[in-house]
C-alpha cells in the first residue's frame, strides 16, 4: 500500500489557497518545535463567515497537504463551525495520514484556531 493517499499527494502537489491576504482580519502562526515546521493562516471574515482563507507553510509535504485541505474545509463556513475543525477531520478528508505524520494535521488545526482567536481579539467577539 502506498504510504500517502492520492488526496495527500494531490494537495501536496497542487495546494489550494496558498498565499497571503493583505487585508486579513484573522492571522495565526504556529510552529512545531520538534520538526521546525511553520504554518501561517490568513482569514478574511465578513459577517462572521470566512469569505477567504490563505496559508503559507514552511514545512513537510503532509503539513502542506493538511493546510490545503483545512483551508478547503473552512472556506465559506461560519466562524462558529470553523472553530470545531479538528486535525482528525483534516486527516480523514485526506483519506488518512501515517501515524507519525498526524502531528502535521495538528499544526493545521492549531493555525486555524490561532487565526480565529486573532479575529475574536480584534472584534471583541467570543465564539464557542
Ligand atoms: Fe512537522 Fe510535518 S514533519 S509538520
Amino acid at each position: 500500500m502506498a504510504l500517502y493517499s492520492e488526496k495527500v499527494m494531490d494537495h501536496f502537489r497542487n495546494p489550494r489557497n496558498v498565499g497571503v491576504i493583505e487585508d486579513a482580519n484573522g492571522i495565526g502562526e504556529v510552529g512545531n518545535a520538534k520538526c521546525g515546521d511553520i504554518m501561517k493562516m490568513y482569514l478574511k471574515i465578513e459577517d462572521d463567515v470566512i469569505q477567504d482563507v490563505k496559508f503559507e507553510t514552511f514545512g513537510c509535504g503532509s503539513a502542506i497537504a493538511s493546510s490545503s485541505m483545512a483551508t478547503e474545509l473552512i472556506k465559506g463556513k461560519p466562524v462558529s463551525e470553523a472553530m470545531k475543525l479538528t486535525n482528525k477531520a483534516v486527516a480523514e478528508a485526506l483519506d488518512g495520514l501515517p501515524a507519525y505524520k498526524m502531528h502535521c494535521s495538528v499544526l493545521a488545526e492549531e493555525a486555524i484556531q490561532s487565526a480565529l482567536e486573532d479575529y475574536q481579539k480584534r472584534t471583541g467577539k467570543t465564539f464557542e
